[in-house]
């Protein structure tokens, strides 16, 4: 049986979604922390197991009988480290084989607080507790861009913090495809991939595919850190939240999400969506 943690999120959800398109539902179980919000996975025929990552003995009884699982990493701004480590500890109690884990992408050695500080914590206990382990470095959502652009883009000119910095972005319906395939295959056992787009794009590229897609001039200004997390917080962020987004504009202009790669490519048998195929469906929908 294959387990996907998070069930219930934007990624463990699609996770099921394509599993369901290769396996039986008798053979996917979908662990959650809220049963009622995994109905549409009950009428589907998936199993459905409440657990929380902080309750050990919950997730010790929802693994059971498990082959292989999918750890779904836990938000920032909580004790990620920690929620991992007791989910690989009963994996390897409940008997699992095989655990893949969601860590970010690593083009260079930045390190992101809040993320890759932890993400770095799992991999290392995971390839330390003897389980058969896949790392999976997943790059930055296409859906995550309009967090870093506001909403407010493409009515004004996008002012952000990355510099020239580029992201391989990579929607998230298809990284859990991908996952998906890596999942019900051969032949992943200790390896590590990195799940990004094929093409990595600057903000320049998202201003100028934007103007295309309007048929007006929309500008990307760089800014600095502390100019773009005083716009956040004039928005109506929390500071500590626009001083996150701040950090994911350092990240790329490190470079950190630059480095594009064919895997997702490969596994889905197509090219993954464009920014400005992504662009044309967000925004300009009707277009
Ligand atoms: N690469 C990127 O651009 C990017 C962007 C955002 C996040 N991420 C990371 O990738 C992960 C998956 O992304 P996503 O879009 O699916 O995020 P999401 O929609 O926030 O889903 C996170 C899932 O984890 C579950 N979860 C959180 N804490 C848990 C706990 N203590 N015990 C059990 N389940 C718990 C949540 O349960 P509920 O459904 O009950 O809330 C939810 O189902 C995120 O959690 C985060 O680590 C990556």
């Amino acid at each position: 049986m294959i387990l996907v943690t998070g069930a219930t999120g934007g990624l463990g959800r699609q996770v099921i979604k394509s599993l369901l398109t290769t396996t039986a539902a008798s053979e996917i179980v979908a662990m959650v922390r809220d049963v009622n919000k995994a109905t549409d996975l009950k009428e589907q025929g998936v199993t459905v197991r409440q657990a929380d990552y902080l309750d050990y003995e919950a997730l010790v009884q929802a693994f059971q009988g498990v082959d292989k699982m999918l750890l779904v990493s836990a938000v920032a701004f909580t004790d990620r480290a920690r929620q991992h480590r007791n989910v690989i500890d009963a994996a390897k109690q409940a008997g699992v084989k095989h655990l893949m884990y969601t860590s970010i992408q690593r083009s260079t050695n930045f390190v992101l607080t809040e993320v890759t500080e932890s993400d770095l914590a799992t991999e290392a206990y995971l390839k330390a507790s003897g389980l058969v382990y896949t790392i999976l470095k997943n790059g930055y959502y296409f859906e995550g861009l309009a967090y870093l652009i506001g909403s407010e883009v493409p009515n004004t000119e996008i002012r952000f913090t990355a510099g020239e910095g580029k992201i391989a972005f990579v929607k998230r319906t298809e990284l859990a495809e991908a996952t998906a395939v890596l999942l019900t295959s051969a032949g992943h056992e200790n390896q590590e991939y990195t799940l990004v787009g094929s093409e990595a794009y600057s903000f320049h590229d998202v201003a100028r595919e934007l103007s295309a897609l309007a048929g007006r001039s929309i500008t990307y200004r760089d800014i600095a850190l502390e100019s773009y997390v005083e716009q956040k917080v004039a928005a109506g962020f929390p500071e500590v939240v626009a001083r996150f987004f701040a950090q994911w504009g350092a990240a790329t202009q490190h470079g950190m999400l630059a480095e594009p790669d064919e895997t997702v490519e490969h596994l889905l048998g197509r090219k993954p969506t464009s920014l400005r195929e992504y662009l044309k469906t967000t925004y300009f929908p009707g277009f």
